[in-house]
């Protein structure tokens, strides 16, 4: 990949510090994982409190930079990793008192902007939407998997209405010419029974293939599951989402871990165990007034937090079976 040609006065907004901060306190110290690390919003945050240390994983290198200025500063107290957040049990953390994890998903503003990524829909060039650690970009995926591989892409993962018809006209056009990001778009275009004029008609489409390109769904099931592991008691677990198929994902699995299963009273009562996770809050924390203003991409997102009661490493779940529609488009990667 070329070097990013961003410039630096791009500003970057955090979104949600204010709260994000309050529901993981740092100020009773501890040690804390930003598995999102951007552009350090989060961490430079946490950092601000002395008896803290924060282990920062992203998986896109090009953020190592912003990370290597942090580490000037803080030596002894930050580590980065140029990882993915589902690995997150590969990392060494026998003695660490975990005490917060925190997940701000999706691309940063400085990602859209990088014209590399070919994350936006403004890109030129050859399709990409690769962040980091990928096993192939969104040009084999349009240029090679078959039609009802990329209908099921399309639809189940940007909920886009058309895929259908999406799908067909890429397989037609690209049997004349390669597809590139802006072919793609004008695909898309000529594709769509209805105008949104509010929506660019592409954005389902790019969704969809971003979170195919990045696995993003076994990227955020098994980075929950792992986070869960290995928090330790009074830990807080806070995710932020942007779309709501991760959020669907996210407030199942906060269920999942904090609520006593449901048992038809028809039948034969078992013992469940003692539950070791908590829920404080059912809805989604959302932006205020204040940062919808100042920060408009912050407008889909929903912050939502879990407790942990207990010391344990077992947790009982069955997310990876819930969504196992999901993971198995997410295995059509396996054919490129
Ligand atoms: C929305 S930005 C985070 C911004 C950050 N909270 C800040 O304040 O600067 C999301 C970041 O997560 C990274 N990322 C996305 N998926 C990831 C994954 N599966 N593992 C590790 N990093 C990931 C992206 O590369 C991007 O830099």
């Amino acid at each position: 990949m070329e070097a990013t040609i961003v410039s630096d006065d791009l500003k970057h907004y955090p979104v949600l510090l204010k709260e994000i901060i309050s529901v993981i306190t740092p100020q009773h110290g501890g040690t804390f994982i930003d598995c999102t690390f951007g552009q350090g919003g989060y961490t430079k945050e946490i950092l601000k409190y002395k008896n803290t240390k924060v282990i920062s994983l992203d998986r896109d290198i090009e953020n190592k930079n912003k990370a290597n200025q942090i580490k000037e500063k803080f030596s002894e107290r930050f580590y980065f990793k140029n990882s993915k957040f589902s690995e997150l049990n590969n990392l060494k953390l026998k003695n660490e008192n975990i005490k917060g994890i925190v997940f701000d998903l999706g691309f940063s503003f400085v990602q859209i902007k990088d014209p590399n990524k070919g994350l936006s829909f403004d890109s030129i060039g050859e399709l990409n939407m690769r962040m980091g650690l990928n096993k192939f970009s969104a040009d084999e995926v349009v240029n090679k998997l078959e039609n009802k591989e990329i209908e099921r892409i399309l639809k189940y993962f940007g909920d886009e209405t058309d895929a259908k018809l999406i799908a067909r006209n890429i397989i037609k056009f690209r049997e004349l010419k390669k597809i590139k990001t802006q072919d793609l778009v004008k695909i898309i275009e000529k594709s769509k029974r209805k105008k949104n004029f509010k929506v660019h008609s592409a954005t389902k489409t790019f969704q969809a293939l971003r979170i195919f390109v990045n696995k993003e769904i076994s990227e955020l099931i098994y980075g929950l599951i792992n986070s869960a592991k290995i928090l330790k008691k009074d830990g807080v677990l806070a995710v932020v989402t942007f779309n709501s198929l991760e959020d669907r994902i996210v407030k199942y699995f906060f269920k999942n871990l904090s609520e006593k299963k449901s048992v038809s009273r028809y039948e034969p009562e078992i013992k469940q165990k003692e539950l070791s996770f908590l829920m404080p809050q059912k809805k989604p924390i959302i932006p205020s007034t204040k940062e919808l203003k100042e920060n408009q991409p912050s407008r889909s997102a929903k912050l939502r937090y879990l407790i942990k009661k207990e010391d344990t490493y077992e947790i009982e779940t069955d997310i990876v079976e819930k969504f196992s529609d999901l993971l198995e488009i997410e295995d059509l990667g396996y054919k490129l």
